[in-house]
């Protein structure tokens, strides 16, 4: 499965296959089965009913909410189905299908608060809302208000439960959804709704898929397969905002299954593993090429590797991951290219780039500190540089260069978390993902975290192995294991 899908696709073989992004960690619209893994919600299988009706497969792509509309401007994905509202704002740069269902926002607060009662009670106060959403705007209105956004949702409702905030401003279904089958106790929702809004599947612009969404939408709406999928999800039809929010005793804690959530995290350490072993080697690669060109006598290759060099350091690895994965794509389709990146193409190329400019510093840095004389001496015994180089120089730099090599490994496992922006389901995206379900963040992320731990440890250890049997002073030990007894020197 991870294979060698990582090559970039050229989109222009227009197949049977839509790629429709969407974050889940929206319930009841979108969200990950705790048990299996899988994609499920109202959002999902509606989705999957349209393709089903328009004779397409559908494959989900997870990405940030925020990252859905960029990845449609740059046609990395055909559609988008992510509770997201019909705005006129998005509606110049993204089409959107017809509405697909009727939402609103409403206000939530702690259950014992007895402040804020209306939309003019939020002046002054603190707020919570996910980023680029409705809820965010409406926020960005309040006079005086304090704003925190959130890559997801229900960190927004954490932060509340937490008390970081006063109030959250999140969609009416998706509160409701938190406080009764999830583990959000002691919230309320408020007042009556806010705006009332459409949600409807995002398309690029000029999308050729319009016609067929639409088409295959009105049908499900017209032979009641819209109406089944809507009353799985929501037991009724379209919610009525109630006076309080229902009792919290009959959503007793979904709760954290521990034994699931470590299956989850062992998945996304594999993911982690393979994106730094991968890195690793790339830049290993491009690490050493580079070095050499840093000592090279040809001035202008030294001088564009120290250009790179310098870049790659000098900017922080997340801008350098937007800018691969979102950038890029959209700049080559600007040029004429169509051109998209794979996930793990783009999270590999961004990551190895990146660990490439400090390992051609250290390798450098190895080289270069290995004493002139040593050169000599390889010239004197008649060997050529090639061969110096790799007798003589290489096997000293190698022992000086493996402790910083080791502390390079060990902060690229801890940087492949960065790939979660671009909805890599590594190991941080797995717990921020189960976080999104259980509301039991502080377990969750020390989870994570342990295991990060356990991975950095056991690479620090191999190192640690590699340098002592790097060290002269241990080979002469192995090579001759009776006492050493002095010997007079001539
Ligand atoms: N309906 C709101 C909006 O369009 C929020 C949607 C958030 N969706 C999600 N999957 N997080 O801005």
């Amino acid at each position: 499965m991870l294979g060698l899908g990582f090559l970039p696709s050229l989109a222009q073989d227009a197949p049977a296959v839509w790629e429709v992004g969407t974050e889940p960690a929206f319930p009841p619209f979108e969200m990950k089965d705790e048990a299996t893994g899988d994609l499920i919600g109202f959002d999902i299988d509606l989705m999957k009913a349209i393709g089903a009706a328009a004779g397409r497969e559908v494959k989900f792509i997870s990405l940030p909410f925020d990252g859905l509309i960029p990845a449609l401007q740059s046609k990395t994905l055909d559609a988008a189905i992510s509770g997201m509202t019909i705005t006129a704002e998005r509606a110049q740069t993204i089409d959107f299908s017809r509405p697909y269902f009727k939402a609103g926002l409403a206000i939530a607060v702690k259950e014992d608060d007895e402040a804020i009662k209306s939309f003019e009670d939020l002046a002054g106060k603190r707020i919570a809302v996910q980023i680029g959403t409705t809820g965010a705007d409406q926020a960005a209105q309040v006079e005086g208000a304090t704003v925190s956004t959130f890559d997801a949702a229900p960190l927004a409702l954490q932060e509340l439960l937490n008390g970081r905030v006063d109030a959250v401003v999140n969609d009416l279904p998706v509160t409701l959804f938190a406080i009764t089958e999830a583990n959000l106790q002691g919230i309320k929702i408020i007042g009556e709704l806010l705006t009332e809004e459409y949600y409807g599947i995002a398309l690029p612009q000029g999308s050729e898929d319009a016609a067929a969404i639409n088409t295959a939408l009105g049908q499900l709406i017209q032979d009641g397969t819209y109406a089944d999928i809507y009353r799985q999800w929501f037991q009724a039809d379209p919610p009525e905002l109630p006076e309080v929010a229902p009792a919290l005793s009959s959503g007793t804690a979904t709760g954290l299954n521990w034994a699931q959530l470590f299956r989850n995290l062992l998945r996304g350490a594999w993911v982690t593993i393979i994106l730094t072993v991968l890195s690793f080697f790339f830049g290993l690669i491009g690490g050493a090429l580079v070095a050499f060109a840093l000592i090279s006598p040809v001035k202008p290759l030294r001088l564009l590797c120290r250009i790179y060099v310098d870049f790659f350091r000098g900017t922080p690895m997340l801008v350098q991951l937007f800018m691969i994965y979102f950038g890029l794509p959209a700049l080559f389709q600007g040029l004429g290219f169509d051109i998209s990146f794979n996930r793990l193409f783009a999270a590999v190329l961004a990551l190895s780039l990146n660990v490439a400019a400090y390992l051609a510093e250290i390798l450098r840095g190895g080289i270069q500190s290995i004493d002139r004389g040593q050169w000599e001496a390889g010239e004197s015994l008649a060997m050529n540089p090639i061969e110096t180089m790799r007798y003589v120089i290489f096997p000293q730099a190698f022992r000086r260069i493996l402790p910083p090599l080791g502390n390079e490994f060990i902060t690229l496992i801890k940087d492949t978390s960065l790939a979660a922006v671009i909805g890599f389901e590594e190991l941080f995206r797995q717990g921020q993902l189960t976080v999104a379900t259980t509301y039991r963040a502080f377990e969750v992320y020390l989870a994570v975290a342990v295991v990060y731990l356990v991975m950095t440890s056991l690479a620090s250890i191999v190192f640690k192995r590699m340098e002592a049997y790097m060290d002269p002073i241990n080979r002469t030990k192995t090579v001759k294991p009776e006492p050493i007894t002095p010997v007079a020197s001539t």
